[in-house]
């Protein structure tokens, strides 16, 4: 096993941001990509090695050979790279770490438990932003106490966006949060999308709308908490009660594979232009609901959401090949606590406890 840090997708925004963070606390990473122009770029950047691998089965092939000690795969939509990739990760005992924020992918990343446990490897999922964010305030506010009846959690992403296109992993996971899901007496179900609606006056004093958009935080915070109901809404979600009328169509015509397939090369295609940051921080939020009445809400500060999705898997991977974490499979908060997030330079705001 060599004591290496691989980052699959590693000519990516958020392959290049982990590579950049590893950098800074003296590890270098091999970024793994398949454009040899791109990858050599993007390692003279972020100073790290570079291995060229024109497929991620070729990539898959490479890590069953070189046998990293930890794997970064940042390529998706992670439903379709992870499974090859957590096979050569779980044949040579590599931890795997994955940046997955749909549902479909996080669900198959637990079901892989058993087998990441019997193999001795750690698998840690959703390492990104929203869902850590998000499932970190969950587990802070539930510490020590009973399973809860009701959970709200909200995401607000802010982040500077590069020129470019947007890709087709963005889109893929953008795509699947069209799927209306929430839990409800401790099931997933069918959900309406871009309901729930939300005003949120955030610590700063400032506004935003946030309305119901599954990703992988409804199954993280399900799991950080045991709630019988669980909702988890985006600022990303549009606010406007037009587009929101729209949505359940739309969403009922995505289910239809070609069509999703077709939208998502489209999309992908999109030019973006370089945006700055629209506000100071991004914010993860929580309200947590006992049967008893009891209310508690709290917040995760922290900047850039996109460098938080850098320094989150970096942060893992370091403490994966220092030799922490058990074997399994697992969102970052439920392996490492709530202390992960102020790690990576989040900060906690905690209300007092109170009744509503
Ligand atoms: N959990 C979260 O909160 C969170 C936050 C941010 C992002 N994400 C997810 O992370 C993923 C990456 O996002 P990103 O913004 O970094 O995307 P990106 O900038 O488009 O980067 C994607 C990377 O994957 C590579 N890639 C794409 N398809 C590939 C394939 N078939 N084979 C090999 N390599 C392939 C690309 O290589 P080329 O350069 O050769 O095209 C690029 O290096 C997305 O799925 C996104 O949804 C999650």
């Amino acid at each position: 096993m060599s004591a290496q840090i691989w980052v699959l997708g590693g000519t990516g925004r958020s392959g290049r941001s982990i590579a950049a963070q590893l950098a800074q606390c003296g590890l270098t990473a091999v970024l793994v990509g398949r454009d040899a122009h791109r990858l050599h770029a993007a390692a003279e950047q972020t100073d790290s090695e570079a291995l060229l691998a024109p497929s991620l089965a070729t990539a898959a092939s490479e890590i069953r050979q070189q046998r990293p000690s930890v794997v970064v795969n940042t390529v998706g939509p992670f439903t379709a790279t992870a499974p090859a990739v957590v096979d050569a990760c779980r044949a040579v005992g590599s931890h795997y770490i994955d940046l997955a924020n749909d549902v479909a992918a996080l669900s198959a990343a637990f079901e892989m438990h058993d087998a990441a446990t019997q193999a001795g490897h750690t698998l840690v999922t959703g390492a990104g932003f929203g869902v850590t964010a998000t499932e970190s305030v969950v587990v802070k506010l539930c510490e020590g106490r009973p399973a809860p009846l009701r959970v709200r959690v909200d995401m607000v992403p802010s982040m500077a966006m590069e020129e470019g296109t947007a890709g087709e992993a963005l889109i893929g996971t953008l795509l699947g949060g069209l799927e209306g899901r929430q839990i409800t007496d401790g099931r997933l179900g069918p959900a309406r999308i871009f309901s729930d609606a939300m005003r949120l006056t955030l610590p700063d004093g400032s506004q935003v709308t946030t309305a119901s958009m599954p990703l992988g935080e409804l199954l993280a915070a399900h799991r950080a908490s045991g709630a019988r109901h669980v909702l988890s809404a985006s600022s990303e979600a549009p606010s406007s009660p037009v587009i929101r009328a729209m949505m359940p169509a739309v969403s009922t015509l995505m289910r239809w594979e070609r069509l999703r397939s077709f939208t998502t090369r489209r999309l992908a295609q999109v030019r973006v232009k370089a945006t700055e940051r629209p506000r100071e921080h991004s914010w993860g939020h929580a309200v947590v609901t006992w049967a008893d009445g009891e209310t508690r809400e709290g917040w995760l500060r922290l900047g850039d959401a996109q460098e938080y999705t850098g320094g989150v898997p970096a942060e893992i991977a370091r403490r994966l090949l220092a030799g922490g974490g058990r074997p399994g499979a697992y969102t970052p908060a439920a392996l490492f606590g709530p202390a992960l997030a102020e790690s990576c330079g989040a900060e906690y705001l905690l209300p007092q406890p109170g009744r509503r």
